[in-house]
């Protein structure tokens, strides 16, 4: 029985590792971590991310073919391949801070699989990592190995959280990158045969190392760069009175652009795409190509300006204060079906709200309301100038109250702003909730879920990213 074992069960580990012991009953799939809280909620009834469709699989294959376990070093010893699927957070000190990705927990756990290694390994990059990482992990495994063999492969993952089930049943392809020596082209074949389980040949892509990872990059690159585009179209559609989903339809329709990643946003947000767009500046800088760098800073740029103007709207719209007035946050995660808010455009948007002194009632139905008050109050790092930014306190924090229910989130408030697009915000009563709100009730929607006409019958002064603004909003103009 062919032994897999993957190092890190975080969003990208857990969620592929089931669906391999899923789909390939014939191997055996460990994965390991060094947190002993998340290893106890894999084996749980509570599984440490959110997921649609995860859980049933979790529960399938568990005690199966599938563990989770804490026993790293004896896991990584045991395994014929090593998936590493640790963390990769972007440098906030020292050299390339704010742009380079730290390779700590990489390298410690390179250093780890070469101490406890008895028999030959395939060692699978599975975190996004700079271009050439793979040659660094080599290294180090190859200088530590005590004769034993390490074949390096990159095999990025694409899944996009809150789809990751069916991502990973059905993808548009599959990524492997290894050397191009014998040993290398046996290892891709080996990983090829996991995949072929249920995944056609002709989306199994083969590539060199460096082509591998650097394509990971670019896909996030072009699919955030697709976003900040729609975005800088949707402040033109409001100084021009288009109407952004129209563009992004018309365009959309046209074989060449297609019509996905289209819709405009308060910007975007997750794990990846900030991040890896700055490790592309990085590798750009350090390869002496400033103009390349400089295009892909721009997308991030763009989104950090969407979510500035959202805000300067929402305050402008209000007489220019929102001091003291009760702001409802309907949506803290960084987009539906997930609970996970890393770089959720939220957290940006709730810190200019607190710093203009707003009463935030913030509801989300999958974020933990200890995970919004972290957010809030972390130390927030501006790529741009390489400084950590103003840290909010307990202070602000007095001004945040987290609610269990979108109702109770907009009672006797003043606005409603929509960061999220849940499918349960769009199916709301605006009529009830106008009705209990303060006069005028204000909704600015940042992800385009609600029917700006209907609201604006009710009463509601409505502004709708992209959307031609209301008479209202034209007289009080906002600068980002
Ligand atoms: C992304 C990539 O899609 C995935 O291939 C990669 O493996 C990891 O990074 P993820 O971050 O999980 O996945 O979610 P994604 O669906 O790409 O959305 C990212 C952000 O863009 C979200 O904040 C989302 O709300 C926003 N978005 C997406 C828009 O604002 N408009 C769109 O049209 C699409
Ligand atoms: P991703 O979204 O890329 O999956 P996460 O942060 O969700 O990232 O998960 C990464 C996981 O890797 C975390 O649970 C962390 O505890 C784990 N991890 C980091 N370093 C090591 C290591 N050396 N050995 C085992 N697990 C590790």
């Amino acid at each position: 029985m062919v032994k897999i074992c993957c190092i890190g069960a975080g969003y990208v580990g857990g969620p592929t590792m089931a669906v391999i012991a899923l789909k390939c009953p014939d191997i055996k799939v460990t994965v390991v971590d060094i947190s002993t809280q998340r290893i106890t909620a894999w084996n749980s009834d509570q599984l440490p991310i959110y997921e649609p469709g995860l859980e049933e699989i979790v529960k399938q294959c568990r005690g199966n073919n599938l563990f989770f376990s804490t026993e790293v070093e004896k896991n990584v010893a045991d395994a014929d391949i090593v998936f590493v699927s640790v963390n990769t957070p972007t440098k906030t000190q020292g050299l390339g801070a704010g742009k380079a990705a730290d390779l700590t927990y990489w390298e410690s756990a390179a250093r780890m699989i070469a101490d406890v290694s008895k028999s030959a390994k395939i060692v699978v990059e599975k975190s996004t990592v700079p271009v050439k990482t793979a040659e660094a992990i080599e290294k180090i495994l190859t200088h530590n190995s005590k004769g034993i063999n390490f074949e390096i492969l990159s095999n990025p993952e694409f899944l996009a959280e809150g789809t990751a089930i069916s991502d990973l049943f059905n993808p548009d392809r599959v990524l492997i990158g290894g050397r191009e020596t014998p040993d290398g082209n046996k290892a891709v074949q080996t990983l090829k045969a996991v995949y072929a389980h249920w995944v056609p040949e002709d989306r199994i892509i083969c590539s060199n190392l460096w082509s591998a990872e650097l394509s990971k990059l670019a896909a996030n690159a072009f699919l955030a760069q697709r976003i900040s585009s729609v975005n800088a179209m949707s402040a033109l559609c409001e100084a021009t009175g288009a109407d952004v989903t129209q563009v992004a339809h018309a365009i959309g329709t046209d074989s060449r652009i297609g019509s996905k990643f289209l819709n405009a946003s308060v910007g975007f947000g997750g794990s990846c795409f900030q991040k890896d767009i700055l490790n592309l500046v990085y590798i750009c800088e350090c390869s002496a190509l400033p103009e390349a760098a400089n295009y892909w800073k721009q997308v991030i740029k763009v989104n950090d300006y969407q979510k500035t103007r959202f805000v300067n709207r929402v305050v402008a719209s209000m007489f220019n204060t929102v001091a003291n007035k009760k702001v409802a946050i309907l949506g803290f995660a960084f987009k539906k079906d997930t609970g996970d808010t890393r770089e959720a455009p939220a957290i940006d948007v709730c810190r200019g709200l607190l710093v203009e002194k707003g009463q935030l009632r913030i509801y989300d139905p999958q974020v933990p309301p200890e995970q919004m008050r972290k957010d809030i109050t972390m130390v927030r790092f501006d790529w741009d100038r390489n400084v950590a930014l103003r840290s909010l306190g307990d202070d602000e924090l007095k001004q945040v109250t987290v609610v269990h229910d979108a109702y109770e989130a907009t009672i006797d408030a003043h606005a409603v702003c929509i960061l999220t697009e849940w499918d349960e915000f769009k199916s709301l009563d605006f009529k009830k909730i106008y009705d209990k709100m303060q006069k005028p009730a204000f909704v600015f929607d940042g992800r385009n879920v609600v029917d700006v006409g209907k609201l604006r019958e009710i009463g509601f002064i409505v502004y709708s990213i992209g959307k031609p603004l209301d008479a209202w909003l034209k007289d009080m103009p906002a600068v980002a």
